[in-house]
């Protein structure tokens, strides 16, 4: 045991720290200087996919926040219709199913008893096709798909997955390249996003740098009962990552809210024990994301904000602490930003004590329903 965690506390750890060899392997052989290159999908898969009208994904836990996170790519750089659901809904629900809809499943496992039979259900409701983003080759969804593209994070032994979330990313990011080119992206922008996506081991790697100033922001965290997490546009699932992996390991209590929402209900909770994690997107939404932040500061809640390097952010004066993280452009930012939102979890995990990578009553792998 000792041994395969090497220098590493905790395999959580190591396995944050392993992300930029991860996701590498994850784009090797399969992004280019040219693109994303043709038949990542197999023979058939490249027919298959520009038939794509619309795209349903489904899948549990940190693997839904993946496909949050691409229902944002899809939708503005493939011009796809895009929903996301969690496999246990999904199943059990009379989904509509329009012509020439791909059905997208995202496990790490491959063996999440909802997402499985979610799938299985999927062959009776008419897609076009579908196809498993997965860690592990020789899994049941992998061999039920029609379509498959691996991760190639590597075994994960942590229960509170890290790497995988973000090798997900990777892949869903050469899925949104493949469509977003097959349905006519523009061409300086298509490269540009693909410069940005094989820029993302390294982007990733600068990210792990900032762990000593994580460590100082866990520091704010370890007596809290509770914290709120906000995002806004493709940060809100980083948000709701963030937090995932707060309540997963350190038994806070954390919820993530779209930022907009703040005013319909979670600013009631707002006062001085209430930490406030912001994830600060770049662009428009940031002007929108700082009077949200006013709101907080204004109940004298306390402030955590990750901001990217360029966003332009006041002071937020005793109650606040401002960690800037270089994201890499606006395409790969999400999977940049949720790193040091892992370093957070882990490191408030390790100082209140808890069993980081086996926290009590949660499985690696959930084959039951
Ligand atoms: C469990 C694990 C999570 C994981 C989820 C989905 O809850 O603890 O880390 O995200 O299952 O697992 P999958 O293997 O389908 O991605």
């Amino acid at each position: 045991d000792a041994v395969e965690r090497g220098e590493f506390r905790h395999y959580m750890q190591k396995e944050i720290f392993e992300q930029p060899n991860a996701v590498a392997a994850t784009l090797e052989a399969r992004i280019g200087p040219h693109g994303v290159l043709p038949s990542i999908f197999g023979v058939d898969g490249d027919e298959l996919l520009t038939r794509v009208r619309g795209v349903h994904i489904i899948a549990c836990g940190t693997s839904y926040h993946a496909g949050l996170v691409a229902k944002y790519w899809l939708e503005e750089h493939a011009r796809l219709p895009v929903s996301v659901e969690v496999a246990s809904e999904y199943r059990y629900r009379e989904a509509v199913v329009p012509d020439g809809t791909l059905f997208v499943a995202i496990s790490q496992s491959g063996e999440t008893a909802d997402t499985l039979a979610a799938m299985r259900e999927s062959r009776r409701r008419g897609y076009l096709g579908t196809l498993a983003i997965c860690n592990v080759p020789e899994s049941s969804v992998v061999r039920e798909a029609d379509l498959k593209l691996m991760t190639r994070a590597g075994p994960e032994i942590g229960v509170a997955s890290t790497k995988a979330f973000t090798t997900q990313l990777a892949a869903l990011a050469l899925l949104t390249l493949h469509l977003a080119q097959q349905r006519g992206l523009e061409r300086g922008r298509y490269i540009d996003l693909c410069t940005q996506l094989q820029h993302m081991p390294r982007a990733i790697e600068n990210a792990l740098k900032l762990e000593p100033q994580v460590i100082a922001l866990a520091e704010h965290l370890i007596h809290r009962q509770h914290a709120l997490f906000l995002g806004r546009g493709v940060q809100y699932p980083v948000a709701l990552e963030g937090s995932l992996k707060l309540k997963e390991i350190s038994y806070i209590h954390a919820e993530a809210y779209p930022a907009g929402e703040l005013k319909h209900g979670p600013l009631a909770l707002v006062d001085e024990d209430m930490p406030v994690i912001a994830v600060a997107p770049n662009g428009p939404l940031l002007d929108k994301l700082k009077s949200n932040l006013q709101e907080v500061r204004a109940r004298g809640g306390e402030l955590l904000v990750f901001a990217d390097g360029e966003a332009s952010l006041e002071n937020h004066g005793a109650r606040g602490v401002t960690l800037r993280i270089n994201g890499g452009g606006d395409f790969i930012a999400p999977a940049v930003f949720t790193v040091p939102l892992q370093l957070l979890a882990y490191h408030v995990a390790v100082l209140r004590g808890t069993d980081v990578d086996q926290p009590r009553n949660l499985a690696k792998s959930v084959t039951v329903e």
